[in-house]
């Protein structure tokens, strides 16, 4: 069996023009331009790449951005003063604090200085313990593990009742992953670098998450026939016969793994696009409830 190629590329394009669509309309009917505010604390380069690309959506979106870049060395106080700042300011409908922070901050501080109604990120305490928590709702779902549930769908995926497995505990996207899977009715099995037979436990999978940042991990004979694949790993191996001397690789060995599964997410181009995506659409959505509010006031 070879494969189907879920397509997040074309997902992510899907996601934003109906975004884009949105933005116009809620400029046209009520005026209001949906704002994202990002926070960037530190030179990490890679940080500096994602939150430039989460401007420049922004803008082909038609929607505004606020760009905060405070140096390393910034405070605490100085940090969740400017996020508090953002959160009672009228033009900013959403707030994404560009992770990891700094060693010497309390990232945990920081992202409850957040309005939880401007909390596109979905990471604020009280939204994190939403999630976690049967019969509530976050006001917002975190973007990364949103587009996995999203691209899951796309492919008409059944998880109710399947065997999920999730590689990776971060609370960025392993974790939110895997609670959204239980929200699904999946049946989850989270695994991480203490885990026991890793390829016993992932041959269960019906479903299969990979967020561990570790190149080509998942070999072929580690999956079931059949099993749906979404590889969130995004990794630089060296590659010299690229111009760049590098190419970039899942967590899953694609060549392998597309012989074997029903579905499988590719890299690049599978849930890479998709986070931004989920993010503009959080944004909109912050704007929306703000004009509902502002038309009931
Ligand atoms: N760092 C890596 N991924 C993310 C993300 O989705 N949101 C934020 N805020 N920081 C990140």
């Amino acid at each position: 069996m070879t494969a189907q190629i879920i397509d997040g590329t074309a997902v992510a394009a899907r996601i934003r023009e109906e975004v884009k669509q949105e933005v116009e309309a809620l400029k046209r009917d009520y005026g209001i331009v949906p704002g994202l505010a990002t926070v960037l604390v530190g030179d990490n380069p890679a940080s500096q790449t994602y939150v430039r690309n989460k401007q420049k959506t922004c803008q082909e979106l038609g929607m505004a951005s606020f760009g905060y870049h405070l140096p390393a060395e910034a405070s605490q106080a100085e940090v969740e003063r400017l996020v508090r700042d953002l959160s009672a300011n009228p033009e900013v409908h959403g707030i994404l604090v560009q992770l990891p922070l700094p060693r010497h901050l309390d990232e945990e501080g920081v992202l409850a200085s957040v309005a939880l109604e401007k909390d596109v990120d979905g990471f604020h305490p009280v939204n994190i313990g939403r999630l976690a928590m049967k019969g509530r709702e976050p006001e917002f779902i975190p973007c990364t593990p949103h587009g996995v549930i999203v691209l899951l769908d796309s492919v008409g995926a059944k998880m109710e009742g399947a065997n999920a497995v999730v590689l990776g505990r971060s609370n960025i996207v392993g974790l939110p992953t895997a609670l959204l899977l239980i929200g699904r009715n999946a049946t989850v099995t989270v695994c991480h670098s203490k885990t026991r037979d890793l390829p016993g436990i992932v041959r269960q999978a019906d479903i299969l998450v990979a967020a561990v940042g570790r190149p080509r991990m998942v070999r072929g004979d580690w999956v079931k026939p059949g099993v749906v694949v979404i590889d969130v790993g995004i990794n630089r191996v060296e590659d010299p016969t690229t111009k760049s001397g590098y190419r970039l690789v899942g967590d899953v060995a694609f060549d392998e793994v597309k012989e074997v599964a029903s579905a499988i997410t590719p890299v690049p181009g599978g849930v890479g696009p998709m986070t931004i995506a989920m993010l503009m659409k959080n944004t909109l959505t912050a704007a929306k409830r703000r004009v509902s509010e502002l038309a009931r006031a």
